[in-house]
């Protein structure tokens, strides 16, 4: 059995990548506006919930899946279901992965631009209304917003072109540090704003009357989203993983670190919203205007831009490196030598896949689909339609294929856990996930 000839080095390699895979525009940038737009507190708190009780198992069957084949995701699902069509859920994934991308890397691309303003315009000296102006002119402008997305994408190819030790492993062991220090100490600015009080309390102070059946469905979703499931990239991450380290272990920081991050969000976010009158709901352009107007208005607010930007790009590219490896890891089936070209190549056809989303706010901002921008389109057929089969097909297939004393035989290696807690996460695995999954896409077609 040939296996991967990759490995990361060490366990912590392993959960920063996986982590920064999971850490991305979803927490830091999705997160704190749908929450804005959808009730605060109460959103936050089913998005935990569903977080812990269908998020994590899933990613436990990924990475069980994973590192018992040591494979990438569609020799994977072949080796454990031979003869069948399974390993499409790998397939799904590899082309969820390639779509996603190439409208992830244009926001990506903002944040380049962003982070480029950062350090040579003086934000103490705008007003209110320029930051939406700014907004407005980076977004709709076809050269820049392509330059950027190009840009974003490169660096995202020199990294996944030097492998899983040397470029992957090493560059998240260098940028989720500096992410986490550096959002310490936003939200340490941001709380000690006059009037941060509102905002923690709007953040943490759930009110669910103003939950809804929507709501409810955009926090699944989000849940997903945030722990980067259903695309498979998981299980090609964990494929990279020693047989020694514990698996329940990895998941368990993860998702730990996901939380953590959101919650930081929220807490950098909403106090700055409401300590300068402004509104939460503002969606999506509150990472992009709402909180650099903030950054104006406050001693060494250019600074804070800087930081802000930088661990928005640090976060956003460690998400981008494994949605290319996902692809890579897939076309090559780890034979070393074809890396470099592959990468390349894919990221190429990635980047024009991603022109038209690029140019979704200007150009082709009139050219709609199903009455959606092409990016807007694209996003609801990935976050809402591709990625949740994804993950309901693994939730269905991995009970069905390993038995039992073979999935908890793979989630005892390196690890004591308990086997009510095993019998637990089978339970969820088996039928809570897609019976919610289930619930939710019945939802969304409007017969429940
Ligand atoms: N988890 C990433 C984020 O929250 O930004 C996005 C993502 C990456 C989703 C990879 C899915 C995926 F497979």
């Amino acid at each position: 059995m040939k296996h991967n000839s990759e490995q990361w080095t060490s366990k912590i390699g392993f959960i920063l990548a996986a982590a920064g895979s999971a850490i991305g525009l979803g927490a830091i940038w999705k997160l704190p506006y749908v929450a804005g737009t959808s009730g605060g507190g109460a959103f936050f708190l089913i998005f935990i919930l569903f977080t812990l009780f269908l998020g994590l198992p899933l990613l436990l069957a990924e990475f069980t899946i994973g590192r018992y084949t040591k494979k990438e995701a569609i020799s994977a699902y072949r080796e454990i279901a031979p003869g069948t069509y399974w390993n499409w859920i790998g397939k799904l994934g590899v082309v969820t992965s390639f779509l996603l991308l190439s409208f992830y890397s244009v926001v990506g691309g903002w944040v380049v631009i962003y982070l480029f303003r950062s350090l040579t315009v003086n934000i103490q000296v705008m007003e209110t209304n320029d930051f939406g102006q700014m907004f407005s002119d980076t977004i709709s402008n076809p050269f820049l917003a392509i330059t950027a997305q190009f840009i974003f994408l490169a660096l995202t190819i020199l990294v996944v072109q030097g492998g899983i030790q040397k470029g992957i492993e090493r560059s998240s062991k260098i940028m989720m540090p500096i992410l986490f220090v550096f959002f310490t100490l936003i939200v340490i600015r941001s709380l000690t704003l006059d009037n941060s009080i509102e905002g923690i309390r709007f953040f943490l102070l759930p009110d669910f009357s103003s939950l809804t059946g929507e709501t409810t469905l955009f926090a699944i979703g989000q849940a997903f989203f945030s722990l980067s499931l259903g695309v498979s990239i998981m299980v090609t991450y964990s494929s990279y993983l020693k047989s020694e380290e514990s698996l329940v272990k990895s998941a368990t920081s993860i998702v730990s670190l996901t939380i953590f991050i959101s919650l930081l969000a929220g807490l950098a976010i909403f106090p700055a919203v409401f300590s300068f009158g402004m509104e939460p709901s503002e969606g999506p352009p509150l990472v992009f205007i709402v909180l650099p107007a903030v950054f104006s208005s406050i001693p060494l607010g250019n600074v804070f831009f800087f930081l802000f930007m930088t661990l928005l790009l640090f976060a956003t590219l460690t998400s981008a490196f494994s949605l290319l490896e996902m692809v890579v890891a897939s076309i090559t089936k780890n034979e070393g030598e074809k890396r470099r070209k592959t990468t390349v190549i894919t990221g190429i056809f990635i980047f024009i896949m991603g022109i038209p989303s690029a140019l979704s706010f200007g150009y082709l901002s009139d050219t709609l689909f199903f009455g959606n921008t092409f990016f807007d389109a694209l996003d609801y057929l990935v976050s809402n339609i591709m990625l949740p089969m994804g993950a309901l097909f693994i939730s269905l297939f991995t009970p069905r294929y390993l038995s039992k004393s073979t999935l908890f035989a793979e989630l005892r290696k390196g690890s004591r856990v308990k086997l009510y807690v095993l019998q637990i996460w089978y339970v969820l695995l088996k039928y809570v996930t897609p019976v919610a999954i289930i619930i939710a896409f019945l939802h969304v077609v409007g017969i429940i």
